[in-house]
């Protein structure tokens, strides 16, 4: 794209999003269970299964091909995340799935009495894996909780809560119901002083942001493709230095080498291409030439993509606040909007969450109701029965569609 942000240069950039059904336009805003997909990235996975469908390591064009695409696929994830090297990168199926697998690894070595923290603001992904591992070992889990009224952690909790025994600490960037931003440096800093690994779900943040997992001082940092404008799989962000101290679960034959070694099987070799076309999709966004470094252009994409971002969310946050007796469960204030993604969880007076979407899906306007496997939040909030409207903006929304949105909302 060329320096200044066309969304309608954007929007053409998916395919989707052209989409009518009986002269309807389709309004995607359900990013945050999953996003439309990059025309680059479908080019990317189509290209591979068309001319290098074949398995890596093979002396053969399309195994030679393909290991190629994998190999770019890995530096381009490392240069998403500003990771050290694409040897700190594993590829799987989907975050839930990498991390029971990691969790198996690292607690190969908890004993009884060593302790874990997880958080009561996380999605279960980076909650049950690890409850499952500390009953196996006997290990006590204690939990960081969040605040119902500011939506932020707590984090003058964490003195308390780090210590000696600690091994674990699981937190997320971006909170999946309340669309909260939290402070992981502050608490990978603090786990970190301890000797403990911090995990950091990153599915929520990824979409939206410019990741740089040095600076967040985390040791794993995990995230879904399909959320960021490309296809089903899992990208797992392991530091070099504590790979070096843990020992894979993987079958004998397979190599020995990272990353290859950390990921279980055959991996989805069109996935990786996929997720190269999204990374690739980006970089476009933010209309650098390609002198600049991958990551230059990286930056530059988010940052076009966050500005167009927030003003879509002072669109609807204004909107969704002007409707008599709305609720929402997350930060409103116009001061806070550098601190959340733009994911609105709501409930409106008299309706059932249920019933908003089923009458957005009947204008083909896509949401979700429900609580999102954010297990805990749900009962901190009290609303684990009946959940609540969420409505997830990406880059690729426009105001026309904020609008029509919130005029269904508000009738
Ligand atoms: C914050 C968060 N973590 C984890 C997950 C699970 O990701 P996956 O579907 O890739 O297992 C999700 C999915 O919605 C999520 O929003």
């Amino acid at each position: 794209m060329s320096s200044s942000w066309s969304i309608d240069a954007v929007r053409a950039a998916f395919p989707a999003l052209a989409l009518q059904d009986d002269g309807v336009a389709r309004a995607y805003l359900d990013a945050p269970a999953g996003t439309q997909m990059a025309g680059r990235s479908i080019d990317r996975m189509v290209r591979l299964m068309t001319t290098a469908c074949a398995n890596d390591g093979g002396v053969f064009r399309t195994s030679v091909e393909g290991e190629a695409t994998m190999f770019e696929a890995h530096r381009a994830c490392a240069a998403l995340l500003n990771a050290a090297s694409f040897e700190e990168i594993v590829f799987g199926l989907n975050t839930t799935s990498l991390l029971f697998h990691v969790s198996r690894i690292l607690a190969r070595d908890w004993r009884a009495g060593d302790e874990i923290v997880l958080s009561r603001m996380d999605h279960d992904a980076n909650v049950a894996p690890w409850l499952a591992v500390a009953e196996e070992r006997g290990v006590a889990v204690r939990w960081l909780d969040f605040d119902t009224e500011t939506f932020r952690y707590d984090y003058d909790s964490l003195d308390a809560l780090i210590g000696p025994r600690t091994r674990l600490v699981a937190c997320n960037h971006a909170s999946n119901l309340l669309g909260t931003i939290n402070d992981v440096k502050r608490i990978a800093e603090a786990a970190r002083a301890v000797g403990a690994v911090s995990v950091v779900d990153g599915v929520q943040s990824a979409p939206h942001m410019l990741t740089d997992v040095q600076a967040l001082g985390c040791d794993l940092f995990v995230f879904s493709p399909y959320k960021v404008f490309g296809p089903h799989a899992g990208v797992l962000w392991m530091r070099g230095e504590l790979m070096d101290r843990l020992t894979p679960l993987k079958v004998r034959p397979s190599p020995q080498q990272a990353p290859w070694m950390w990921a279980p099987g055959t991996p989805s070799f069109e996935a990786q291409a996929g997720v190269l076309g999204a990374i690739e999709h980006i970089a476009w966004l933010g209309g650098l030439g390609s002198e600049a470094t991958l990551r230059e252009q990286l930056a530059a994409g988010w940052r076009a993509s966050q500005a167009w971002e927030g003003t879509l969310m002072r669109r609807f946050l204004a909107g969704l606040k002007a409707i008599p007796g709305m609720r929402l469960y997350g930060l409103g204030g116009d001061n806070e909007l550098a601190d959340r993604v733009p994911t609105f969880s709501f409930t409106l007076p008299g309706r059932q969450a249920s019933e908003v979407v089923s009458d957005l899906a009947s204008h083909n306007v896509f949401a979700w109701a429900g609580s999102f496997y954010a297990h805990e939040i749900a009962q901190r909030l009290g609303v684990a029965e009946n959940g609540v409207v969420r409505v997830g903006l990406a880059h690729y929304t426009s105001k026309a569609e904020v609008d029509r949105a919130l005029a269904l909302l508000s009738a």
